[in-house]
């Protein structure tokens, strides 16, 4: 599968040379060196806070590095003057791990804000509408470019801005963490496109925690440790196990921890419920105490919906809930909180994380009554320790609890989004993919933590891309096929077998 790129006569691209990049408090990037060579795809490695995100905006121009040399296509940069723009027109662009978009604007105008084709003073948005459509049949992706883009879903927002990356031909695209919202079949045309960037002679630059697919397109590998170069080299030289003793230092054995086999009460139960839009239908399922639920289905399936729905941030036309056995009419988020359910969210930064917030307030915002002093004074000791704690155990990277959440690396956010919720000591955690954009070895502590949470008799409604995942830690797992439950796998059925055919919908309803 991997195409190799051509050993000799090939053209650098990009090369950095002892770059150091320092922002107030933390050396993000340390003498560190990388090359890019044309048509090939390098995959960039390591934990989260290595310093990838950091890397790639010096590239671009969105970081300006502190000491050391950029090249692209052997012109030395003047790193003073270098910023987006002047990387764009060299023919450097990115896919941001987080969002970029205006929520406001539709996709067409969000693939084309700031290069629109003009007829006379007028934008020509006939002509843009073919271009737009043009380019998304070459990603073979379907998106309706006339909605606004905070209207799409995750992995829509995603293809949108894989288009506007695409608008200039570039040189050099470099993938922050892409595929980490993309679905088995979203990421396979990821890959299909990537070998036809390699064929144009285009450079990527691959980032991501998902190291399967390391080893399916990538050619070289980069791997950064606390913001210092470890090692560069061929993937075909090496194996997985290899790739995670040089990105976390030691092996990984047993990721998933045994599952809690012991249930108590059923804490939630969903009846019939459909969403107003018909994006899940006749929905039933039940969650015990001590229990993790799975829910599977490929994108579009209706999960993230249906999860929304539950903590009343999607409307429903029927169907009952039941928490505790109570029936319940769940308005809000708020209100779902109060009825003690904890929920991470797929988008944390519309939902899960205030971004104008220290890392310690984000953390402790949902669980400040557990920190009275009299039940008057607030006790901040207390609710210091608690927030040091939890992030401590997730292995979070930061300088200190009063640093501004904006700062951390992405995967760092999302630690702190699952670091909030597990201080808040819920009875039932609903997790929209928890682990997106965490690296491998915090994802092994999030498992333990999961694992930890159902043992305390904890209900867990998990969802998530990452088949293996759901396998890996489920007790039962509901099976999503164009909004229906087609399937419900208990115990030892739950394998990769069954799953897969229900997720294609092979298996009739
Ligand atoms: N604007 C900033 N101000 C201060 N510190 C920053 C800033 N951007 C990044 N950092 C810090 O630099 C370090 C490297 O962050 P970076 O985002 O490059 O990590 P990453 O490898 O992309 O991680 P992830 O896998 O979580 O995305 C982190 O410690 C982060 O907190
Ligand atoms: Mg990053």
């Amino acid at each position: 599968m991997v195409v190799e790129a051509k050993a000799v006569n090939v053209e650098t691209l990009v090369e950095v040379k002892n770059c150091t990049m320092v922002f107030p408090g933390v050396k993000a990037l340390d003498n560190v060196d990388f090359t890019l060579l044309a048509g090939e795809c390098h995959g960039l490695v390591g934990e989260n806070g290595a310093g990838k995100s950091t890397l790639s905006k010096c590239i671009i121009g969105d970081n300006r590095m502190t000491e050391g040399e950029l090249y692209i296509q052997g012109n030395k940069i003047h790193i003073p003057s270098f910023n987006v723009r002047k990387s764009q027109e060299m023919g450097i662009a990115i896919v941001h791990q987080e969002f970029q978009l205006m929520g406001d604007l539709n996709g067409l105008e969000n693939i084309f804000i700031g290069r629109y084709t003009k007829r006379g003073p007028l934008i020509d948005w006939k002509e843009l509408q073919k271009e737009g459509e043009a380019l998304l049949e070459y990603l073979q992706c379907d998106v309706d470019l006339k909605v606004k883009v905070k209207h799409l879903r995750t992995a829509e927002k995603q293809i949108i801005q894989l288009a506007k990356a695409m608008l200039d031909n570039p040189k050099v695209i470099i993938f922050d963490e892409l595929t980490s919202v993309l679905q088995e079949d979203g990421i396979e045309n990821i890959f299909r496109i990537i070998r036809l960037l390699k064929e144009k002679g285009i450079g990527i630059i691959y980032i991501s925690h998902r190291l399967d697919e390391i080893f399916e397109c990538c050619d070289r590998y980069t791997v950064l440790c606390d913001g210092k170069w470890i090692n560069s080299g061929y993937v075909k030289d090496i194996d997985k196990p290899e790739l995670i003793k040089m990105i976390i230092g030691r092996e990984l054995k047993n990721v998933y921890p045994p599952k809690n086999e012991e249930f108590g009460e059923t804490l939630l139960e969903v009846k019939n419920l459909t969403a107003h839009d018909g994006s899940f239908r006749d929905v039933s399922l039940s969650v015990r105490a001590g229990e993790v639920v799975g829910i599977s289905g490929l994108l579009g399936a209706g999960k993230t919906e249906l999860i929304h729905a539950i903590y009343g941030n999607y409307k429903t036309t029927s169907g009952d809930v039941f928490v505790r056995g109570k029936q319940v009419e769940i308005k809000s988020p708020q209100h779902a909180i109060k009825l003690g359910l904890g929920v991470i969210p797929d988008e944390r930064r519309l939902l899960g994380l205030n971004m104008l917030f220290n890392i310690q307030d984000n953390t402790t915002l949902p669980s400040m009554f557990m920190f009275k002093k009299w039940k008057i004074f607030q006790n901040h000791r207390a609710e210091e320790k608690a927030a040091f704690d939890i992030n401590d155990k997730l292995k979070l990277r930061y300088v200190s609890l009063s640093q501004l959440i904006s700062k951390l690396s992405g995967g760092n956010q999302q630690k702190v989004v699952i670091a909030k919720w597990m201080l808040r000591n819920c009875d039932l955690f609903l997790l929209d993919e928890p682990t997106r954009g965490i690296d491998i070895g915090a994802k092994f502590e999030i498992y333990s933590l999961i694992n930890e949470l159902a043992k305390a008799g904890k209900g867990i409604v998990l969802v998530s891309p990452e088949l293996e995942e759901i396998i890996g830690l489920s007790n039962k797992v509901y099976v999503m096929y164009e909004g229906k439950v087609m399937d419900t796998v208990e115990g030892d059925d739950i394998n990769q077998e069954v799953i897969i055919q229900d997720l294609l919908g092979v298996k009739e309803a």
